[in-house]
């Protein structure tokens, strides 16, 4: 399988040329600068290489740097943002802090023919693309042309035809770049010649083998959480081992409205899975009494997870491993992640918090893939629709999104007008558009009136957002009659509430849960 190279300098986009690159076919992997070895190029089949943007200055003493046998390997090598101006430098280039700073849409103005820009850009017309650079360059290196410019930065596009060395300021791998995609499927088709090999069919039929491979005829336990991403895992896993599987659904209480009974259904039903269910509801309304902080609710919901996993799965000796969701946002080493590593916002908890403690191997077959394409390997695998299409929902459940003390009413509270607002979303065809939709329950009581009554009752918030990955996130911007209709029908079924607001936070600066 033809691959490319991702080398990582911490932009906070990197992820996305790995999407748009995996998009047009081929297999990406991203690394971070530092960690690249002669044996990463060598083997692999790496085809292109192709260095990301990042935060900082080549012309800074400390910064990222790559040793020359990336340079000298003869693999075709495109850089871009801060990625061209390490190729200007290395070659002999100067770099230059601009006066005018691009950022946002900027329009180019083509001066060269290219290969990297065929039947996208053309020559003597303005073309749109998306910048964020401080620094250009300033004079080219020697044997390098220059084929776009912008009014404040005459170097837009480079390149080397001889070394097949490119380099573009502007970030080819974001959406508002128009044709941004085209260029990276000319440099990865045209300049590296790559061939087509990734695709999801391919995929599942070597994912199964391996699985059959790697496990045998020993057992496999797998946790479940209702979310595509361990609903997946599972499948793939009975199409591999069938009845060597367990999956176990730990029923916390904290889970959305019929959540249990849609995923019974589906795994006892639609497959014939084993599946154990675990009531466990009493243990964790009793253990998160009187408990108001978020992480330390977190902290507890993690503990009883694993007791209770741990209790129903390691009484079968001849279970080896443990099967994870993970997917491949989770392992990324990226240069930007390492950075995130030192400040815990929240303590994440899924059965992801489970290996250290159990003494199992770890199976992720969805190590390599991004969200939409598990998606889009569960549509080859011909799962319900439904399930595949469903929002992320987190492992500490409702309990997450009850701010306060989390107990039976409020749960009960929390779950009907969830319930209301999804089931309005999909009547109005907006689930889809969304990334992940739900409503959180304030622990603080508003005067109301009601049929000439007074209420004083709870606040119900509403949040969709939009993203790519989780990591950051916009407030969906709905129609007024919408938000209306759904404040509507909520304190009219859900008693206990009285206002609803919408929250139009992004992220950051908030995140997407509340706690
Ligand atoms: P935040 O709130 O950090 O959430 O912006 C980002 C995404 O992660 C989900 N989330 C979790 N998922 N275990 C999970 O499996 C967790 O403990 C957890 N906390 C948040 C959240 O729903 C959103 O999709």
């Amino acid at each position: 399988m033809d691959r490319v190279l991702i080398i990582d300098f911490g932009s906070q986009v990197t992820k996305l040329i790995a999407r748009r690159i995996r998009e047009l076919g081929i297999y990406s992997e991203v690394m971070p600068y530092f960690k690249v070895k002669k044996d990463n190029l060598k083997s692999n089949n790496i085809k292109g290489v192709i260095f990301s943007g990042g935060p900082r200055s080549v012309n800074l003493k400390d910064s990222p740097k790559l040793p020359n046998f990336v340079y000298e390997s003869s693999i075709p090598i495109l850089g871009i943002c801060y990625g061209l101006q390490l190729i200007a430098k290395n070659f002999g280039g100067t770099i230059r802090l601009s006066e005018d700073r691009e950022f946002g849409r900027r329009e180019i103005s083509v001066t060269k023919s290219s290969p990297l820009i065929k039947n996208v850009y053309v020559k003597e017309k303005k073309s749109q693309v998306w910048m964020s650079h401080s620094d250009h360059v300033e004079n080219l290196p020697k044997n390098f042309e220059r084929i776009a410019s912008t009014q404040s930065c005459s170097s837009v596009i480079i390149q080397n035809l001889k070394l097949k060395i490119f380099g573009v300021q502007f970030h080819p791998e974001v959406s508002h770049t128009v044709g941004g995609t085209k260029i990276l499927g000319n440099f990865i088709f045209d300049i590296c010649k790559c061939k087509k090999t990734w695709n999801m069919k391919s995929f599942k039929t070597e994912i199964i083998q391996k699985l059959k491979d790697t496990i045998n005829d020993k057992k496999v336990v797998c946790g479940l959480s209702g979310g595509v991403d361990s609903t997946v895992t599972a499948i793939l896993l009975d199409k591999a081992i069938g009845k060597n599987l367990k999956c176990i659904l730990v029923d916390t209480g904290l889970m959305r409205k019929d959540e249990v009974k849609t995923i019974k259904d589906l795994f006892t039903k639609v497959y014939d899975i084993n599946l154990k269910v675990v009531n466990a509801k009493k243990i964790f309304l009793k253990e998160l009494q009187g408990v108001t902080n978020p992480e330390k609710k977190r902290k507890i919901i993690g503990k009883i997870f694993i007791r209770i996993f741990e209790k129903n799965s390691l009484n079968d000796k001849n279970t080896e491993f443990l099967a994870q969701g993970t997917l491949y946002p989770d392992v990324i080493e990226s240069v930007s992640n390492m950075g995130d590593k030192s400040v815990t916002i929240k303590s994440h908890h899924n059965v992801g918090g489970l290996p250290k403690k159990m003494k199992l191997k770890l199976v992720e077959p969805l190590r390599e893939l991004f969200k939409d394409e598990v998606r889009g390997l569960g549509r080859e695998l011909k799962i319900p629709d439904e399930f595949i299409r469903r929002h992320p929902f987190p492992g500490p459940g409702l309990g997450i999104r009850i701010l306060g003390e989390v107990n039976e009413k409020s749960l009960k509270m929390l779950r009907e007008a969830d319930d209301i607002f999804i089931r309005l979303l999909k009547q109005k065809k907006l689930y889809d558009k969304i990334w992940q939709a739900f409503c959180v329950l304030l622990p603080t009581k508003t005067v109301g009136v009601m049929g000439d009554n007074r209420t004083y009752e709870k606040i119900c918030v509403i949040r969709a957002v939009t993203s790519t990955d989780g990591m950051t996130a916009e407030p969906y911007s709905f129609n007024k009659s919408f938000l209306q209709n759904c404040s509507t029908e909520i304190i009219n079924n859900v008693k206990g509430i009285n206002r609803v607001c919408y929250d139009y936070t992004s992220k950051p600066p908030g995140t997407i849960e509340f706690e």
